[in-house]
C-alpha cells in the first residue's frame, strides 16, 4: 500500500528534501575546475558549528565506515594499544577495525541497553597508563543510546589516550562540542542528521590527534588524511568525490542555518519526547532510559518485531528498522533525525495505535507533548 510514497523512519538513510535532491541534479562539474575549488573549502567549513571546531574537516568518498576506517588507519599501528568502548553494534565495530588494523585492542563492554559508565571508563584507564587511543560511538544507533561524550572526555583526566569519536548519527541532529569537550577525532556521514545521501563521509582531527598520525606505521592509502590535507590546500580532494554529495550538502547547510542549529536541535529532543510518550501510551516497552534516550533514534521492545516491521510496512508504508545484535526481532526502531518533523513522530505513533487496536492512545499524548 502507498509505496509510491514511502515513511521512512529508519535512522539512515534519512529522506531527503526535495531542495536538496533537486540541487543535485545540477550539471557535474569538474572537481579539479574552478568552481569546484571556489565552493567545496567554504562548504566544508560550514560543518564546524555541526562539530563545535575550529579544526579542519575533511570529505571522504564512503560510507561513514569510511570515516571510521579512516580514523583507524591514520591512528592504529601494529601493536598499539587502544581501548574500544563497546554498547553496541557500531562500538564494536570500532573494536572490530582495531583489530583488523593489528593494534592491542582492550574492550570494555557495556549493557547494550544503556549508555556507557565514565566512572568504569576511568577506573580502567587508571590501570592501563599504555593505552594511546579511546574509541567511543557518540549516538549508538543500534540500542538507540546518546553517549555522554563529555564526562567520558574528562574521565580520562591526565591519561595520555587520544579520543575518536563515532558521531555518525548525532552530527547535526544534537550538539557536539569537539573543542570544548577535548575531543581528538570526530567522524560522521552524510545520510543521517545531514539530510543528503549516503556516499560521503567527514572527519575532523585536532592538531594533537595530527601530531600523532605522523608516527602511525599503519600501511594507508584512499584514507591518509595527509593526503587530503595536502589536496585542502587547493581546495581538492585526492580522488574524485562524490560531487553530487557536495551539492546537496550545500543545500542541507543552507536549510539547517535557515532553520538554527539551536532550533534544529529542540526539533529532535522534542521529536524524542514525543516518541516515548506515545510508545508507553499504548502500552509498550522503551528499550533505554530516560538518562539515555538518544534524540535521533527510538529503541521499542517487541517481540517477533520483524514480522511486526513487515506487516506495518505492507499495509502502512510505513517503514521501521529492525534490531541488530542482540536485539534481533526483539526490539524495533524509528529513527526520527535530519529530515523528519513531529508530524512525521505522529504518523508512527498512528500505526502503532491502529495495529494495536489503541486507537487516539500514542497519538493524543504525543501532540501534549508537541504542545508542551
Ligand atoms: C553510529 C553509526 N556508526 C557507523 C555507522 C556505519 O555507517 P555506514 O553504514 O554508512 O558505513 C552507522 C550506520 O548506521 C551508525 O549509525
Amino acid at each position: 500500500m502507498y509505496r509510491f510514497k514511502p515513511e521512512l523512519r529508519i535512522p539512515g538513510p534519512v529522506p531527503v528534501p526535495n531542495a536538496v535532491s533537486l540541487r543535485m541534479a545540477q550539471p557535474m562539474i569538474n572537481h579539479r575546475g574552478k568552481v569546484f575549488k571556489e565552493r567545496f573549502p567554504s562548504i566544508l567549513s560550514r560543518l564546524k558549528p555541526l562539530f563545535g571546531t575550529t579544526n579542519p574537516i575533511y570529505m571522504i568518498t564512503g560510507s561513514g565506515t569510511s570515516g571510521m576506517e579512516a580514523a583507524v588507519s591514520n591512528l592504529v599501528s601494529p601493536g598499539t594499544p587502544v581501548l574500544c568502548l563497546v554498547g553496541g553494534f557500531f562500538g564494536k565495530r570500532w573494536a572490530d577495525l582495531c583489530q583488523a588494523y593489528k593494534g592491542k585492542v582492550h574492550v570494555l563492554d557495556f549493557p547494550w541497553d544503556g549508555g556507557i559508565d565514565p566512572n568504569r571508563v576511568r577506573e580502567y584507564l587508571a590501570q592501563h597508563p599504555e593505552i594511546e587511543l579511546i574509541f567511543v560511538v557518540h549516538n549508538e544507533s543500534s540500542t538507540a543510546v546518546l553517549n555522554d561524550i563529555e564526562a567520558i572526555s574528562k574521565a580520562r583526566g591526565n591519561h595520555q589516550a587520544l579520543l575518536v569519536v563515532d558521531a555518525v548519527s548525532s552530527l547535526g541532529g544534537t550538539p557536539i562540542e569537539m573543542d570544548g569537550w577535548d575531543l581528538d577525532v570526530v567522524i560522521s556521514a552524510s545520510q543521517k542528521c545531514l539530510m543528503t545521501p549516503p556516499g560521503t563521509a567527514f572527519i575532523s582531527v585536532s592538531p594533537r590527534a595530527r601530531e600523532y598520525m605522523e608516527k602511525c606505521e599503519a600501511s594507508r592509502y584512499y584514507f591518509d588524511i595527509r593526503k587530503y590535507e595536502q589536496f585542502m590546500e587547493k581546495g581538492e580532494t585526492p580522488f574524485t568525490p562524490n560531487i553530487n554529495n557536495v551539492f546537496a550538502l550545500e543545500e542541507a547547510l543552507n536549510m539547517i542555518e535557515a532553520e538554527g542549529l539551536d532550533k534544529v536541535f529542540a526539533r529532535h529532543i522534542l521529536m524524542r519526547d514525543m516518541m516515548r510518550a506515545g510508545a508507553k501510551a499504548v502500552g509498550l516497552e522503551l528499550l533505554v532510559g530516560e538518562k539515555d534516550a538518544s534524540p535521533t533514534v527510538t529503541g521499542v521492545k517487541f517481540p517477533n518485531a520483524d514480522s511486526f516491521r513487515a506487516r506495518i510496512r505492507e499495509q502502512y508504508g510505513v517503514e521501521f528498522a529492525g534490531g541488530q545484535g542482540v536485539h534481533a526481532n526483539n526490539i524495533f526502531r524509528v529513527g526520527h533525525m535530519g529530515y523528519a518533523t513531529p508530524l512525521d513522530v505522529l504518523i508512527a505513533l498512528a500505526v502503532l495505535e491502529i495495529d494495536l487496536g489503541k486507537y487516539g492512545e500514542a497519538t493524543k499524548v504525543a501532540e501534549k507533548v508537541m504542545n508542551r
